[in-house]
């Protein structure tokens, strides 16, 4: 049974990446898409290739971390549509770090778009949805939302931030009709890691150790979200490797920690991280 067949969808970050491919995947499945970017060219881009396709898309310039742009693309949905079904709050960036290295202003860009972002996305379709008695909110995480991982400290934060915020209004929401899920993936091979800014990291080197056979395409990675959403998981881990070291963190937190710490060591000594 396809759930998404002629619901309401709004994809924030549908410019590129995973949101795209959320995009792409949920017209081909017969829902309404509301998309938006903060880059207008990205996002008229994907609208066109899925009006081509014979999708129902509405497209939109977006920042997200503007409280009124969200409540206002919220807000038109529900006028043009009638209700939403479904909000998928992916847009966000990654700046990467030893924490000693990053900014201040860094740290609230961070948490600006990737907290806040889904903080307003959420915090205007919840009440909404509860009127309606029905909806479901999909929050982007990661799983340095769950893991404890180096050079990432903005980014740790704002993506754990995003899975307490989830998992509150799961429960907050469940008496009323409205399910939560949080989506943590792994390694997906899209722009951001070419794209996000690196403090005292060589890039290049970054890049080149990460394990290809742990990643997948955002393709792919729409798939596993969508399954999940329709299984109404409450946690939606996409990758294999972020599985298992979810696993091992519930199993022995400590462990983790020590394993993270010998990662950071070996990332030091390859020059990987330079400070
Ligand atoms: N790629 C990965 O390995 C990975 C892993 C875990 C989590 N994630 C998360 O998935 C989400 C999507 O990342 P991606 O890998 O597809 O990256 P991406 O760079 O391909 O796509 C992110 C999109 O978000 C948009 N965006 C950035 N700031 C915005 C803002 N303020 N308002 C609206 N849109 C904005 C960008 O323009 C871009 O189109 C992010 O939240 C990221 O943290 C990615």
């Amino acid at each position: 049974m396809n759930i998404f067949n002629e619901k309401v969808a709004i994809i924030t970050g549908a410019g590129s990446g995973i949101g795209k491919g959320l995009a792409e995947e949920l017209a081909r499945r017969g829902a309404h898409v509301v998309i938006s970017d903060i880059s207008a060219e990205r996002i008229e881009k994907v609208a066109d290739g899925i009006a081509k396709a014979n999708g129902k898309v509405i497209a939109s310039m977006l920042d997200v971390s503007k409280y009124d742009a969200v409540k206002k693309n919220i807000d038109d949905t529900v006028t043009a549509h009638g209700r939403i079904d479904f909000i998928f709050n992916i847009a966000g960036i990654a700046i990467g770090g030893p924490a000693q290295d990053v900014p201040i202003d860094d740290w609230h860009k961070v948490i600006d778009i990737n907290l806040y972002g889904v903080v307003y996305g959420s915090s205007v379709a919840f009440p909404i949805m509860m009127k309606q008695g029905f909806g479901h909110i999909v929050n982007m995480a990661s799983i340095e939302g769950l893991v404890p991982f180096p050079n990432s400290s903005s980014y740790a934060a704002s993506k754990h931030g995003v899975v307490g915020l989830s998992s509150a209004l799961r429960v907050e929401g469940a008496d009323h009709g409205v399910k939560v899920s949080v989506v943590c993936p792994g390694y997906i091979k899209t722009a951001i890691w070419n794209d996000s800014k690196m403090i005292n990291i060589n890039r290049e080197k970054l890049v080149s150790e990460l394990p290809d056979w742990s990643g997948i395409t955002p393709e792919q990675c729409a798939k596993v979200i969508l399954r999940g959403v329709e299984r109404n998981k409450a946690f939606i881990v996409v990758t294999l490797f972020a599985k298992l070291l979810w696993v091992l963190h519930r199993i022995s937190p400590n462990l983790a920690i020590w394993i993270m710490k010998m990662v950071h060591r070996d990332a030091r000594k390859k020059g990987i991280v330079k400070t």
